[in-house]
């Protein structure tokens, strides 16, 4: 069952009484969860585990609070930490930060993550700006929600990442020369990475990065009207050539590695906004 409206209620309330009031939402994925953060003026940090009805991240890189504060200033609620399907939740619970952020004011959602790179011209430690995204997860959070809310319809998924905020961000990697490779990210469902011929197939299909996460976000982003922004940070090259053993640990050093260019490129989009 999705968690219902008086589980989004109570969160949301819990949430306002601390005076949370988010102009746009931010997910930091694996080993990106300091940098940005330390960029936030006054910031107040919320656990989950202190928000009714709110899922905790399990995995280490994640942090597993809620960070709301200023930057560029405009008011911006920071998950430090996402929550994984792999980590055993069901799609609902996955998906239940950004419904809540959204509920408290949220119109934007910017979203990172740590993938494996799947194009051959492309390296480890490189950005990639999500383009556009093939969902290969089992399962998806909308799944019974449209029945409940507002009747059952088929999401519009033309421009699932806003063509606009993607423009502003190529436009500050431009003026700040942070090299910004563009592509689809495929969403698979882990926690086991992916074996040689499934890297070569999913290379095959179109995907140029692959990772655990964000297509869940975005699509209940998308959902509830925000307007989404999602770049990955390509930990491990996992192309044909270059396909070694990877390890968490290797993926959140890579990742922590990026974490500076990936925050130039939010705040210089959320200035914009
Ligand atoms: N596959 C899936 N998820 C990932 C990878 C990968 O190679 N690297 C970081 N997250």
């Amino acid at each position: 069952m999705h968690a219902g409206s008086k589980e989004l209620a109570e969160a949301t309330r819990y949430l306002k009484a601390m005076r949370i009031q988010p102009q746009v939402g931010v997910v930091l994925g694996t080993g990106l969860g300091e940098e940005f953060v330390s960029r936030i003026t006054d910031p107040v940090f919320v656990p989950y585990n202190s928000i009714p009805f709110f899922p905790v991240s399990t995995v280490s890189g994640h942090k597993g609070q809620f960070v709301f504060g200023e930057v560029a200033k405009k008011k911006v609620l920071v998950m430090q930490g996402r929550i994984h399907y792999y980590e055993g939740y069901d799609m609902q619970k996955v998906t239940f930060p950004i419904r809540v952020m959204n509920a408290l004011g949220a119109k934007s959602l910017l979203v990172s993550n740590a993938a494996g790179n799947l194009n051959p011209s492309w390296k480890q430690g490189e950005l990639m700006l999500i383009e556009d995204h093939i969902h290969a997860m089992p399962d998806g959070p909308l799944r019974g929600v449209g029945q409940l809310e507002k009747g059952i319809f088929f999401l519009d998924q033309s421009e699932p990442y806003s063509a606009a905020m993607n423009k502003v961000i190529k436009a500050v990697a431009r003026a700040k020369k942070i090299r910004l490779r563009e592509g689809v990210y495929v969403s698979n469902m882990g926690p086991a990475l992916e074996t040689k011929a499934e890297y070569r197939y999913l290379r095959m299909i179109g995907g140029d990065a692959v990772g655990m996460s964000t297509v869940p976000e975005v699509l209940m982003a998308n959902y509830l009207g925000m307007k989404c922004a999602a770049i990955s940070v390509l930990t491990n090259d996992a192309s044909e050539e270059g396909n070694k053993p990877v390890s968490l640990n290797d993926v959140i050093d890579v990742a922590s590695k990026s974490a500076k260019k990936l925050t130039e490129l939010f705040i210089g989009l959320i200035k914009e906004l």
